[in-house]
């Protein structure tokens, strides 16, 4: 997969994509990332990426120019049907869909090309949404400030799920989420650490009892936190 990162602060995402699996999958070539600045797509002299709303209003709107040229560069055209085939441009922002892992399983798997959007300021002019933008995310009802840790939010969930990435020693199955529960708790050793035990049946070395436990765990971690996701659930946790 190929990602593009566009932003007016490229700096911010320094090192955060050279650890652990996302490193692992740049360094094996599953993953290739990179980060413009969308100034430099800029037209006016003084670089601007923004403006004041029309109609008033607080804040600043990020303007349409740059973020066509930047699209046309990378993609090679602005006509968000003629997009080469595999190809997604994602706006990151508050109003998005919401990133589940579902959606991020479903982008790992059918995308090889994505330019991201990082939003800022009060939006991004909204010709932007309808003439290029393929899928608008929010990672969450909240707001930052910027749509830059959305973006390394979404990309770490994908990269993850990519074939090969997490390697044979790990796997996503049993991730929260993936089969509709939060993650059972886990143990390493010691067996006993201050006084508290690692619960016995994870020592039995019984695999039918273990998996019994698990579910049964991730159920009620599920129930206690996450009652909305027990509806569909199948309630594997292995
Ligand atoms: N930009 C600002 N808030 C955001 C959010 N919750 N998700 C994605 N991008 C954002």
């Amino acid at each position: 997969m190929k990602i593009d990162l566009l932003t007016i602060f490229p700096e911010f995402f320094g090192q955060v994509f050279d650890f652990g699996i996302i490193r692992r999958a740049k360094l094996a070539g599953i993953v290739e990332i990179n980060v413009y600045d969308l100034r430099e797509f800029a037209t006016d002299k003084h670089k601007m990426t923004d403006d004041r709303p029309f109609g008033g209003g607080d804040g600043m709107v990020m303007k349409p120019e740059p973020i066509f040229a930047a699209v046309e560069s990378l993609l090679g055209t602005c006509d968000r049907d003629a997009y080469p085939k595999g190809a997604k441009v994602v706006l990151l922002s508050p109003q998005g869909h919401p990133l589940k892992q579902s959606r991020v399983r479903d982008l790992a798997e059918t995308v090889d090309r994505m330019v991201i959007l990082c939003g800022r300021y009060e939006g991004i002019d909204e010709r932007v949404n309808e003439a290029l933008v393929t899928d608008e995310i929010s990672i969450g009802d909240y707001v930052l400030s910027g749509g830059e840790p959305a973006a390394v939010v979404l990309v770490d969930a994908m990269v993850r799920l990519l074939p090969e990435a997490l390697g044979s020693e790990t796997s996503a199955e049993n991730d929260s989420f993936s089969n509709g529960l939060l993650d059972c708790p886990h143990y390493t050793r010691p067996a006993e650490f201050r006084g508290m035990k690692v619960p016995e049946v994870l020592l039995n070395g019984n695999h039918a009892e273990i998996e019994s436990w698990r579910r049964q765990k991730a159920l009620e971690k599920t129930k206690k936190f996450r009652k909305d996701l027990l509806e569909g659930a199948n309630g594997e946790c292995g």
